[in-house]
């Protein structure tokens, strides 16, 4: 099945004509149970089902148009080279929802965490993107078909159609139509999440190839599927008990299985930079002090902390510049 099939059975019967513009908002998203690794590398399909928490007010909002001219793509205002992968990539998206051939669109995306640097996926982008076309062109569709939709663009944008915590089931249909996320109904106000930028540099592997060459070589991958599934029994019991420490054990542990299976492949994928280790026994020596910090990371070298709102203060003292999100918001307690 190609996207473009999915896509038609989606708007089978919803409205071509677009309206004069479309704009939304999608939050990032952080998985505290990962996806790692395809059943299905066209539609994006996963092997295993993922949890996440989005970061409310962190992440993109998308204006769209449509043109007579070619596809225009306008990142914080300055136009993307048509050559340039992003441009490449939104296109080849956009392909999947022109009312006629040769119509262009105008999209213009803002986004108020540094993407480039790996603190978040392409999830707030693809996400935003797929509200604003159902802004744009009144299909007024049901959040599971949203969530559909994103996750062609990105499989982790599938999330970010909800607020709070977030399971993407992985589902079993061909042709996806059951792999879609759904919201959980917990709230947690006094959680925190950190975004700790070490580097900006560019990642050595985007994670799209990286995850295809962990699924064909890693040896380690085939303990991947029962990591998660006991991963996401520890973290929906934690959410549901308010278990901090859980929560974090669980997070923390996740993210370092799946990094396991990356530099286990061939050739090795390896994201850690120096920075990136040295802050990780930075956590473990607070937290064999007493501190409950936990950390959390993604295809790139920085990472993510967990901790509660009562440890933000200590925290962020420890860790000068942390940008701390409160993803149910709730007062922050400031330094
Ligand atoms: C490590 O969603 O970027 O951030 O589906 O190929 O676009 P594609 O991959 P993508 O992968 C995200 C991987 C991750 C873990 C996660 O967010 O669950």
């Amino acid at each position: 099945l190609t996207k473009q099939e999915v896509v038609n059975r989606i708007l089978a019967g919803r409205k071509q004509k677009p309206g004069k513009a479309g704009r939304s908002f999608a939050a990032a998203n952080i998985a505290l149970c990962k996806y790692w690794g395809k059943r299905d590398d066209e539609l994006n399909l996963p092997l295993t089902s993922s949890l996440s928490v989005s970061l409310r007010t962190k992440g993109t909002t998308t204006s769209l148009s449509v043109s007579e001219r070619a596809d225009e793509v306008l990142v914080s205002g300055e136009p993307l080279s048509p050559e340039s992968p992003v441009h490449v990539r939104m296109r080849g998206y956009l392909d999947l929802f022109r009312p006629e051939p040769g119509l262009g669109f105008v999209v213009r995306t803002e986004s108020n965490i540094p993407l480039a640097a790996g603190l978040a996926s392409s999830a707030s982008v693809f996400a935003s993107v797929v509200l604003a076309l159902d802004h744009l062109f009144g299909w007024k569709l049901q959040l599971p078909e949203l969530s559909i939709l994103a996750r062609l663009g990105s499989g982790s944008a599938c999330r970010s159609i909800h607020p709070g915590f977030v399971e993407w089931e992985a589902g079993r249909a061909a042709d996806g139509m059951d792999s879609h996320a759904v919201p959980l109904p917990e709230q947690w106000p006094e959680l925190r999440l950190g975004l700790l930028l070490l580097t900006t540099q560019a990642k050595p592997i985007g994670s799209r190839p990286a995850m295809k060459r962990t699924r064909e070589t890693s040896v380690l991958y085939a303990a991947w599927p029962a990591q998660v599934e006991g991963d996401l029994r520890n973290l929906k019991e934690a959410i549901r008990d308010h278990d901090f420490e859980r929560l974090g054990r669980t997070a923390e542990a996740n993210a370092l299985a799946m990094h396991a299976t990356m530099i286990s492949s061939w050739p090795p994928v390896l994201y850690w930079l120096p920075e990136s280790v040295e802050a990780m026994r930075k956590i473990w020596a607070l937290r064999e002090g007493g501190l409950a910090l936990y950390f959390t990371m993604d295809a790139g070298p920085n990472l993510k902390l967990l901790f509660q709102a009562s440890d933000e203060a200590r925290v962020a003292a420890e860790f000068p510049g942390l940008e701390v999100v409160a993803p149910f918001g709730g007062g922050s307690v400031k330094s």
